[in-house]
């Protein structure tokens, strides 16, 4: 049986596009991590973000079998595999690692897929996570399970406030950076909600969103494996 966020994605991805992010986003992306070397997007969704990588070789791998199609169409050959099981990739195999926007979809199953990461990765290979900041209250909130003001299109895909990530990494034996980061980018399918419920949500979120709009939306962590 299909996990509910590979019919959830696949869906979101039944166009030719997932998301649609500005130049500036996937620059500030491309930029975290410099000399990538053979780099491995973790839900790499419909590809956008790995394709604009400039790195040795590029791969992905998404649970939606939709995405992992879009994405090796556009340059990024792409497999489909679960992040929440063993990765089918051998130990120490890339240079660099990336996640964004995936690790909240694992309805708390972060360690084990970090303590995969950390075995494919090189000694001295980089990991870099971007995700949704729960420190951030609109952020939190429209996340929330459950929430009246949620905007997330499946109930149990809560923000993830970084310490937590921060500490799973540390145990694992990496040395981490965190630092806040503003990403722009629009689901192409605008929402999962009945449009009565997104008219009676729309002036509560948008007061939400406009009293902190100064916070960073996301957070960005560097992740170096040890030599
Ligand atoms: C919010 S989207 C982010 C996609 C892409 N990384 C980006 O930032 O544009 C989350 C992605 O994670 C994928 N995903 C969710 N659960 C997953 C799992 N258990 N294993 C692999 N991918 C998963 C989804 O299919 C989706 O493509």
């Amino acid at each position: 049986m299909k996990r509910p966020q590979a019919v959830l994605f696949d869906t979101l991805a039944a166009g030719e596009q997932l998301y649609v992010y500005p130049q500036e986003s996937l620059k500030k992306l491309n930029a975290l991590i410099v000399d990538k070397g053979r780099t491995l997007d973790v839900g790499c969704g419909d590809g956008a973000i790995p394709a604009a990588f400039d790195a040795a070789k590029v791969f992905g791998f998404d649970v939606s079998p939709r995405c992992a199609r879009l994405s090796s169409k556009c340059g990024v050959p792409s497999i489909v595999a679960d992040a929440t099981q063993a990765l089918p990739f051998a130990s120490e195999s890339f240079d660099t690692v990336y996640c964004v926007d995936v690790l909240h979809h694992l309805e708390g199953k972060q360690q084990p897929l970090l303590k995969e990461i950390h075995r494919i990765l090189r000694p001295e290979g980089w990991l870099a996570i971007v995700e949704p900041d729960a420190r951030n209250p609109f952020v939190r909130i429209t996340q929330e399970p459950n929430s009246l003001l949620r905007v997330a299109p499946y109930n149990n895909e809560p923000a993830i406030d970084p310490r937590a990530l921060l500490s799973i990494l540390d145990e694992l034996g990496f040395s981490c950076s965190c630092d806040p980061i503003h990403i722009k980018g629009e689901q192409v399918v605008r929402s999962v909600f009945p449009m009565w419920q997104r008219l009676a949500k729309a002036p509560f979120v948008v007061a939400l969103a406009l009293l902190y709009r100064n916070c960073p939306n996301k957070f960005a962590i560097l992740a170096q494996k040890s030599a």
